[in-house]
């Protein structure tokens, strides 16, 4: 009998979510493979190689939907390639090697990605992470880069991101969120930047990203969040978290995360997203669901597919746990708004369901 690796059974949910998706599922299984390397051989029973941060269970893959109104969701996979020394996690060389096999075989600029990797290049990396890929399964699959801007520690961050947007032409709409969208006082503190992220692409349509977790927002403060991007509802954004995580706040679990997107020199940023960490504000996965289920049907989008998707991932009860739903978040402002549901690959462990608490 053949012993179930982490590539074994990250390859079964691809097949699965590709169905609901359509995404490719040739393509989608050779990059995980190349991504997960030799952690992808290991058995599940061997537990994770590293604690990757992906995921709560340490599973190095995260899977999302993003709900399209035009077609199917866009599979999209959360990466992190191989660590080669657990001591030293946020060591970028194996995800920059990933990087230069797949910019052998597929549409993989690394041009920006140059302008900037110096900045969070050392030789004593700090935090959880050093790069994270997306993988976008759309009929060729694009690849998006996350670095973390805390690499060189916490207080660096602000002047590592203001230095990397800036040699990106995204100087002053970056002035601009500092200004006007964080809290005062707050950046780098409340307001940690998370991620740094790159699209890895050579079109007028590349973004640039910033992530920034806003440990116990209230409302007041994620309106003001959104209130700098042009087309974005600030009103929106608050009825979203707190459908997603069923109160208004405080939001003092996990953080809610605020992503901006820029491109070269526009003042302000072009778009915005909110992140909600729903495994942190439920119970259990079925309320999980359930939220996110309402809110995909008030969006407009085909709630099917959310079903299929879960039924993809886990075969277990949705009662029986909580994390199976990570995130789930908001894109706002023009074209259309979007949502994208996260779900977790529970490869080693599943989250112990909460008591419910009754709603008052
Ligand atoms: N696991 C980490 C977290 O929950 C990082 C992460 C994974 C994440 N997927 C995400 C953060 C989606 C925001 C959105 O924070």
């Amino acid at each position: 009998m053949s012993v179930e690796s982490l590539v074994t059974r990250i390859t079964d949910q691809l097949v699965r979510l590709s169905q609901v998706t359509h995404a490719d599922v040739a393509t989608a299984v050779e990059l995980v493979t190349d991504l997960l390397g030799s952690a992808g051989q290991r058995p599940l029973a061997a537990g994770p190689a590293w604690d990757s941060d992906v995921s709560d269970d340490h599973t190095p893959v995260e899977f999302s939907l993003a709900f399209d109104p035009a077609g199917p969701p866009v599979l999209r996979i959360l990466g992190e390639a191989a660590v080669t020394d657990p001591a030293s996690p946020a060591d970028l060389t194996p995800a920059l090697a990933f990087l230069r096999r797949q910019a052998a075989r597929h549409a993989v600029s690394m041009s920006r990605l140059e302008r900037v990797r110096d900045l969070f290049t050392t030789d004593r990396p700090q935090g959880t992470f050093g790069m994270w890929h997306s993988l976008i399964l759309r009929t060729t699959p694009e690849f998006k880069v996350y670095l973390n801007p805390e690499i060189h520690g916490v207080a660096r961050s602000v002047p590592l991101v203001q230095e990397g947007l800036g040699r990106l032409g995204a100087g002053a709409a970056y002035r601009a969120v500092c200004e006007q969208a964080l809290r005062p006082g707050e950046i780098g503190r409340g307001d940690r930047l998370t991620f740094f992220a790159l699209d890895l692409r050579d079109t007028d349509t590349a973004r640039i990203k910033l992530y920034v977790s806003q440990h116990d927002a209230e409302p007041a403060d994620l309106a003001r969040a959104a209130a700098v991007v042009p087309g974005a509802d600030p009103a929106e954004v608050v009825a979203f978290c707190e459908s997603a995580a069923g109160f208004a706040g405080p939001y003092d679990r996990r953080p809610i995360i605020s992503s901006y997107t820029f491109v070269a020199q526009a003042a302000r940023p072009v778009g915005y997203s909110v992140y909600v960490p729903i495994r942190s504000y439920v119970a259990d996965d079925r309320q999980a669901y359930d939220r996110v289920h309402t809110l995909l049907g008030r969006y407009g989008f085909d709630t099917d597919r959310l079903e299929a998707a879960v039924a993809a991932v886990t075969s277990r009860p949705l009662e029986d746990g909580v994390g199976l739903v990570a995130h789930v978040s908001l894109r706002i402002g023009p074209p259309s708004p979007g949502v994208s549901i996260y779900l977790s690959s529970e490869a080693y462990g599943v989250g112990v369901a909460r008591r419910r608490i009754p709603a008052h």
